[in-house]
């Protein structure tokens, strides 16, 4: 649907990333303990990159990027932090220390 209806696009990728600046504050504050040592972390469908955000500023040596689709990619805002990969997760994930999933709950 979001990949057909521009503005389903939109509104769907503004609340993940409002669910993001809400929920990461917690896990980093909570879990932070989870990242140490990690230096580069793929956010599979990850979405504008609102959790991928949270962590590069909470750990700026790690080299974050997120994976999504190409419709979704190619509207997120860009960032000096983060970088934006198109594809499709069930094809291909580029490597990483780590692989970061979250969903909306
Ligand atoms: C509920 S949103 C979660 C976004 C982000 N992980 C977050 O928590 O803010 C689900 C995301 O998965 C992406 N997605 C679904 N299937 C995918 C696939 N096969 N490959 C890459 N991304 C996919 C969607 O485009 C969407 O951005």
């Amino acid at each position: 649907m979001a990949e057909q209806d521009d503005t389903y696009n939109q509104l769907i990728n503004d609340v993940m990333v409002s669910d993001s600046n809400f929920l990461m504050d917690i896990i980093l504050r909570e879990y932070a303990g989870v990242f140490l040592c990690i230096n580069s972390l793929i956010d599979v469908a990850g979405g504008h990159g609102g959790s991928a955000r949270a962590i590069a500023k909470a750990f700026p040596q790690m080299k974050c990027t997120v994976l999504d689709h190409p419709h979704v990619v190619e509207e997120a805002p860009t960032s000096d932090h983060v970088s934006f990969i198109s594809g499709d997760m069930f094809k291909y994930i580029p490597p990483a220390d780590a692989l970061f999933l979250k969903g909306f709950p």
